[in-house]
């Protein structure tokens, strides 16, 4: 089976994008599962239930997110009424309760026994000091096998490479794929490790590439310059997507191979 999976949308120009390549890459490589991580899909802040839902009509299976997951107050109660937006899952539990979850098993649309375990976490590293992530996916990941659930990608949402690619060797064999999401920049080291799980350090922005990291390269510089707080808006011009396709062997969840791609639509 295939996954196509998008990291970071990055408001209107983004969606755009989103929109065309899927358009695009359902033709070529009839993915049976997409993944859009959709933390900056709200004029780059948040999610709403409103894009949420046009996302999914356009036939994406599950939506991660990350630090961002909170930005609109109005998505907070739909982290729990959506079953397949996911916030990180290392927030961990106890009181007061966090909305929404870091897993869902989806089920293909045509071929409903064929299904694929999402889960989403995000790093500590220059991030939230969250519960850790390594030790609460491998937990996750346990569970999910010993009920015979071995298709399962991992969306691992951090700052820092190293501590990317260390989680990818960690999980080595354990999954089918790590996807690396956050930084917004994608990164040219996708492979499958020895044990058959896909990796990626980054995937990429969907969004405008004339931006720093999609948002209007003048206020980003301007706020570097003065150290003053400045209000981010997203960058407005021709949009492009990062992605990539990860072919896993349905039978024993082993990845067969991973294709990055980055396109810049005109
Ligand atoms: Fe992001
Ligand atoms: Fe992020």
């Amino acid at each position: 089976m295939k996954i196509l999976m998008f990291g970071d949308v990055f408001a209107k120009p983004g969606r755009d994008a989103l929109k065309l390549a899927i358009e695009k890459l359902r033709r070529i490589h009839l993915p049976e599962f997409i993944i859009v991580n959709g933390e900056n899909l709200a004029h780059g802040k948040g999610i709403t239930p409103k894009l949420a839902e046009e996302l999914f009509s356009w036939g994406i299976d599950v939506i991660t997110t990350g630090n961002h997951a909170w930005d609109q107050n109005e998505s907070h109660a739909y982290f729990d009424q959506c079953e397949r937006l996911l916030r990180p899952l290392n927030y961990g539990s106890g009181e007061p309760r966090i909305p929404g979850k870091g897993v869902v098993i989806v089920a293909n649309r045509d071929r409903p026994s064929l299904k694929l375990a999402v889960v989403l976490v995000m790093g500590r590293v220059f991030m939230d000091p969250l519960d850790c992530p390594f030790r609460a996916a491998d937990a996750e990941v346990a569970r999910l096998r010993s009920q015979g659930v071995h298709n399962i990608l991992v969306d691992f949402h951090g700052e820092a490479s190293s501590e990317k690619q260390a989680f990818a060797h960690f999980m080595n064999g354990k999954i089918s794929a790590v996807v690396g999401t956050h930084s917004h920049v994608q990164t040219a080291d996708e492979r499958v490790l020895s044990e058959g799980t896909a990796a990626i350090t980054d995937v990429g922005m969907t969004g405008c590439f004339d931006s720093v990291i999609g948002a209007k390269k003048e206020l980003i510089i301007r706020r570097f310059l003065t150290k003053m707080p400045t209000k981010i808006e997203p960058a407005e011009g021709p949009g492009g997507y990062g992605c990539v396709v990860i072919t896993v062997d349905e039978k024993t969840g082993r990845a067969q191979n991973i294709e990055r791609i980055r396109e810049v639509v005109i």
